[in-house]
């Protein structure tokens, strides 16, 4: 396995709309083994396959090991969100893409999300709490948001201030 490099903002490659994935064939496996080992490495709850440059619309993530030392991955393939419900405030959230930042980001309070697992079977998914906002989360960057997408324009212009200082006193 390889631990693939993770892209932070500005990389525009995060931007990107990652195309669907049409056969679940060894390459793709081992795209999942790779994300998994870069996502256990950095310590991320959840990965999608863009920050790590990869043009597929594939993430993974692992909700146990938030609630134990258990781990338990979950890799999901063209996942869809069916339906959302309610609304509420996600709090600090963050991203391995958006290094040393976290943000209080509004999010639908429940999703339900179809995806395919990486046996081909259909998976769906009823979530609530924090398993909702990873799925909105990792959902978004295969659809070339960022959660400051989501925050006040305010809150993202300090965020873009502050990274701006920091890489010219790199
Ligand atoms: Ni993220």
């Amino acid at each position: 396995m390889t631990t693939l490099k993770v892209l932070t903002y500005p990389d525009t490659f995060l931007e990107h709309v990652a195309q669907p994935v049409k056969n679940i064939d060894e390459n793709i496996l081992s795209i999942i083994d790779n994300m998994a080992e870069t996502m256990y490495k950095f310590e991320g709850v959840g990965l999608a396959a863009t920050q790590v440059g990869i043009d597929k619309r594939i993430f993974i993530y692992d909700y146990a090991q938030t609630k134990s030392d258990k781990k338990e991955l979950v890799a999901l393939i063209n996942p869809e969100i069916i339906s959302t419900e309610g609304s509420f405030n996600s709090e600090k959230e963050g991203c391995l893409s958006v290094p040393e930042y976290r943000s209080d980001v509004k999010r639908a309070a429940f999703v339900k999300v179809c995806a395919t697992d990486k046996n081909g079977n259909e998976i769906n998914i009823e979530a609530q709490d924090l398993l909702s906002v990873i799925m909105q989360h990792e959902i978004d960057h295969l659809n070339g948001k960022l959660f400051i997408n989501r925050i006040s324009t305010l809150k993202r212009q300090i965020y873009i201030k502050k990274q701006k200082k920091k890489q010219k006193n790199e």
